[in-house]
């Protein structure tokens, strides 16, 4: 399942350029992000590790069960009867048949194979296989499912399916301070939509983490968010980077006019209440937090030069239960603004791809993609992705994955 080689195939010297002092590197080379060999080795080495595979809420019952391709594997996820949420290589232990097919679901008490019907408990133990009951040396305990590391952290599930990756609190380092005062466990989901980009998955979390093109292709963020008014957070432990934006004194949240159909989050701040945080969650959950809904953008990247990216809206439940509430203003503003940005993502990867291009600087404005591109130069070269990773006393695994 994963790479043999710990070193990804791009020119070493543009890794170190990449990783200079902010403000004398480079981004990445282009082959980095188009070449099947570069994307081949990410999934084997980034995407194996811990990753966001979707909300809690979505299986949220005793006995739903769900198989996902996640990397280069698939999975079987189960909610047991004492409800905790586990995660499975989705093979058989008889003779490899999938549990499920990629992309199904059910709910029942048990896990059967459809080949010849092994039946598992939901937390894996194998308690049924048909024909063995008068084989004594049959030892049904010496082949459970194989489970692999999944937690649920703010409703958020994530998943390594290396089993290799460490703990998720080493690779979340910090990030739990900026995110729980907005309780995202709490909220509800009551929009989503799904899009397929055409360009390659880190174009996509370095446009998230600059608003250096705001003046030039969004107008309608421009007009409720003062995008000088903000700040990026010093890298971390955590594989994560981010910052934050003031809202314009007239705007409540970020929609087309400002206004909001939902009600505040509960207990956040008079400062968190005036601006929008943008968390980059490496490898693939992009979390922003406003003052009444938090939106995340979740990515799967399919390959080189192409992107599958769901994008949910979650409210307080309060705020939906009101008459007046309607998702709308939030997700008819971050439409309109995410296909700005897809449109420019998908020009950056043509470019990228012409033949033509060489890394190019960063400016003064774009020091969370220095962030998030130093992370990538760090894992291409097979050492720690974050920043402090390796700093004495930290206890941060040597890798993010495998
Ligand atoms: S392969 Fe699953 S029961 Fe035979
Ligand atoms: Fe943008």
């Amino acid at each position: 399942m994963a790479s043999q080689d710990s070193i990804a195939p791009v020119d070493p010297a543009a890794i170190t350029r990449a990783l200079a002092p902010f403000g004398s590197s480079r981004m990445l080379p282009p082959e980095a992000y188009t070449t099947a060999e570069v994307f081949e080795w990410e999934r084997a080495n980034f995407f194996s590790g811990w990753q966001c595979i979707g909300r809690s809420a979505d299986i949220a019952k005793a006995g739903m069960q769900r198989a996902d391709r996640v990397g280069d594997t698939t999975v079987l996820l189960a909610r047991g009867e004492d409800l905790v949420l586990r995660a499975f290589a989705n093979v058989c232990r008889h003779r490899g048949h999938e549990l499920l097919p990629c992309g199904g679901e059910k709910t029942a008490r048990a896990i059967t194979c459809p080949y010849h019907l092994w039946s598992y408990r939901l937390d894996g133990d194998l308690f049924s296989a048909v024909g063995y009951d008068e084989e004594s040396a049959f030892d049904k305990s010496e082949f459970p499912l194989r489970a692999l590391p999944l937690r649920e952290w703010h409703g958020w599930i994530f998943l390594d399916p290396s089993g290799a990756a460490g703990s998720l609190d080493d690779h979340l380092q910090g990030l739990e301070e900026r995110v729980a005062p907005y309780s995202p466990e709490t909220l509800v989901v009551r929009g989503s939509h799904e899009y397929v980009i055409e360009a390659n998955w880190k174009i996509i979390v370095e446009n998230y983490q600059e608003c250096y093109h705001c003046p030039a292709i969004h107008p309608e963020l421009c007009a409720v968010s003062i995008h000088q008014g903000g700040e990026n957070w010093e890298p971390s432990r955590g594989a994560w980077v981010g910052g934050w934006q003031e809202l314009q004194p007239h705007a409540a949240t970020m929609s087309l006019d400002g206004h909001s159909d939902s009600l505040p989050i509960s207990g956040l701040t008079d400062l968190e209440l005036r601006r929008v945080d943008y968390i980059g969650v490496f490898p693939n959950l992009l979390i922003s937090l406003h003052p009444d809904y938090v939106m995340t953008h979740r990515m799967i990247p399919l390959s080189a030069g192409r992107t599958w990216v769901e994008c949910s809206w979650m409210f307080p439940v309060h705020a939906t239960e009101q008459p007046t509430f309607d998702p709308a203003f939030a997700m008819d503003f971050w439409d309109i603004t995410n296909r700005e940005d897809w449109a420019a993502c998908e020009s950056v990867y043509r470019g990228l791809d012409s033949g033509f291009a060489e890394a190019g600087p960063l400016s003064p404005s774009e020091e969370a993609v220095y962030q998030f591109v130093t992370m990538v130069a760090r894992g291409y070269s097979g050492l720690p992705i974050s920043a402090l990773a390796h700093t004495p006393g930290t206890s941060t695994n040597e890798r993010v994955s495998t």
